[in-house]
């Protein structure tokens, strides 16, 4: 299939899987993140230091044609709304929409492009926690839910050439979600709340993620597709 592809937070996590499943067919991975992480050297992937907190980022050396992006970086800010500061809702708006507005208006030129080339892709992640009122959620789940809205915006303001979606997944075995995950108990105390009796693997987010970018979702845009186990549609 081919394509350019820039991956926001392509070092670690679901969005260092999406890197992984996209390199067979890949022409070129670009990888925007504050760190390596866990990404491996490889002839596809270019790297870039960027922290979508600050201002003025630089997207002159992404490609000039680019045919599908991804926004990966994410908060799970977990207190009683009594305990969360109004600073605390500023910093996980800044992480989860302002990075992603910042990222979306640096790639737009080449997304351009890679457009009127064939047709470009666009892909963010939300959370379960929108859809479904969760306790202790109030902070992430207010700027996933402004995630929610840009998504289907941009959707209508971009279409028929450039699609976005989003995805909305469940606890997911990551970094950002280890302290959930510290032992065999924890990890079974998560996976029996779940219909299809487990949490989420990188790899269940990056195989939508992946379809999201390719033509095989050619007539989908403004969705958010529910990646959770079953936990935002089923009771057991
Ligand atoms: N894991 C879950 O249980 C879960 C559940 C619901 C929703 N989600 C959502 O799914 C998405 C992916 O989550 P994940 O669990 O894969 O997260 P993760 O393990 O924390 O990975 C996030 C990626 O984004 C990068 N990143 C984070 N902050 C950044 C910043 N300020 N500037 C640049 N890069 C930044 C990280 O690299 P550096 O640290 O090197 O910058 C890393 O590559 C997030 O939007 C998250 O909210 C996850």
């Amino acid at each position: 299939m081919g394509g350019n592809f820039v991956i926001a937070g392509g070092s670690k996590g679901i969005g260092l899987e999406i890197v992984n499943q996209l390199l067979p067919f890949a022409d070129r991975i670009d990888v925007l993140a504050r760190s390596r992480g866990e990404l491996a050297d490889h002839e596809k992937v270019v790297r870039h230091d960027m922290d979508f907190t600050s201002d003025n980022l630089d997207f002159s050396n992404i490609p000039d044609i680019v045919h599908g992006v991804v926004y990966c970086p994410g908060t799970i800010n977990l207190r009683s709304f009594r305990a969360l500061k109004p600073a605390d809702f500023v910093t996980d708006f800044e992480v989860n929409l302002l990075g992603a507005v910042k990222f979306l208006q640096g790639c737009l030129p080449a997304l351009k492009k890679g457009a009127a080339e064939k047709t470009a892709s666009v892909v963010m992640f939300s959370t379960v926690a929108v859809s479904q009122g969760l306790s202790m959620h109030a902070s992430v789940a207010a700027a996933k839910g402004a995630v929610e809205g840009l998504t289907r915006s941009l959707a209508a303001e971009w279409a028929p050439k450039i699609r976005v979606n989003c995805i909305a997944p469940a606890l997911t075995d990551t970094p950002l979600a280890s302290r959930f995950f510290s032992s065999p108990e924890n990890r079974e105390a998560m996976a029996v709340k779940y219909p299809l009796g487990r949490t989420g693997l990188p790899a269940d987010l990056a195989a939508t993620a992946r379809f999201l970018l390719t033509n095989e979702s050619s007539w989908m845009t403004g969705q958010v597709l529910a990646v959770d186990g079953g936990m935002s549609t089923l009771r057991k």
